[in-house]
């Protein structure tokens, strides 16, 4: 791997932990105004210290991001599709290689949908970004994507997307977490991050599936709608980067949350 690329890649994953909290933001670019991502900057403002990384699209990076934010950024660059429609597959690459460079991103990202009606296009779009990403030292994140077939989230189809991501090139992979994801993990030869998904019943819920994750080999989270949909974005991102970074347990973390939201309401 060149220089450069490693950089970028060390700039997101903690050389000390090898692991990442990425906060996910991205969710506009198929989803529309996504309940508490309305204000995309309102939002991402308050979080954008506590994140190692932030996944997001070149309109909220322009619009929502200040330009002397020194968070890596992972760029989205496929898109083309919207929940308007049944089939969200449909994607092709939605920005160049060279505006990726000029944005000075720290990698971009890809959805493939694995077994989907337009899977080819997808696998052979992440073929091409990842030929062009080593061109310019630019490392490209695979995202397994399955549209709203929420229930193909198990552990054969995700090990399935993961290792075909990565055998096409991708440095990093983004999946869900799942029951075996060890397998997941196992199977796949670059470092795999987790998406938390629709928002679940509480934070503790959040912090298992990360907990989980992380004690099967994860590499960290790109988490969003856990996070910001929250009633406690910045506490929630402390206890998760306590799980990612600290090995923390589910108790210690839910102990950081509580500790965070108290000195919350103290300011
Ligand atoms: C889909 O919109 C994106 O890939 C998200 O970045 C990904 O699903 C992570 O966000 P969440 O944790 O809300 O699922």
């Amino acid at each position: 791997m060149d220089w450069g690329l490693q950089n970028r890649v060390a700039r997101m994953i903690s050389p000390r932990s090898h692991n990442t909290v990425m906060l996910a933001v991205d969710h506009g670019y198929f989803m529309g105004p996504t309940r508490r991502l309305e204000n995309a900057r309102a939002t991402i403002a308050p979080l954008l210290d506590h994140a190692d990384a932030l996944a997001l699209t070149r309109g909220v990076l322009r619009t929502s991001v200040p330009p002397e934010a020194r968070v890596p950024i992972v760029l989205r660059v496929s898109g083309g599709a919207t929940v308007l429609k049944e089939d969200l597959s449909n994607e092709a690459t939605t920005v160049s290689m060279r505006e990726a460079v000029r944005l000075n991103v720290s990698a971009v990202a890809l959805s493939v949908f694995v077994g989907a009606p337009h899977e080819h296009e997808s696998l052979v779009n992440l073929g091409r970004l990842v030929d062009e990403g080593e061109e310019v030292g630019m490392p490209v994140m695979a995202i397994t994507a399955v549209g709203k077939e929420l229930e193909k989230r198990d552990q054969r189809y995700l090990a399935l997307a993961c290792r075909v991501s990565a055998e096409l090139g991708a440095h990093l992979v983004k999946t869900y977490y799942c029951d075996g994801f060890d397998k997941v993990v196992e199977g796949c030869p670059v470092p795999i991050v987790v998406a938390g998904g629709p928002k679940l019943d509480s934070d503790r819920a959040a912090l298992e599936l990360a907990h989980g994750a992380i004690a099967q080999g994860a590499h960290g989270v790109d988490m969003g709608r856990n996070i910001w949909q929250s009633e406690h974005p910045v506490p929630m991102l402390e206890a998760l980067r306590a799980i990612v970074h600290e090995r923390a347990t589910v108790g210690e973390a839910l102990d950081v949350l509580n500790e965070a939201k108290a000195a919350e309401k103290a300011r």
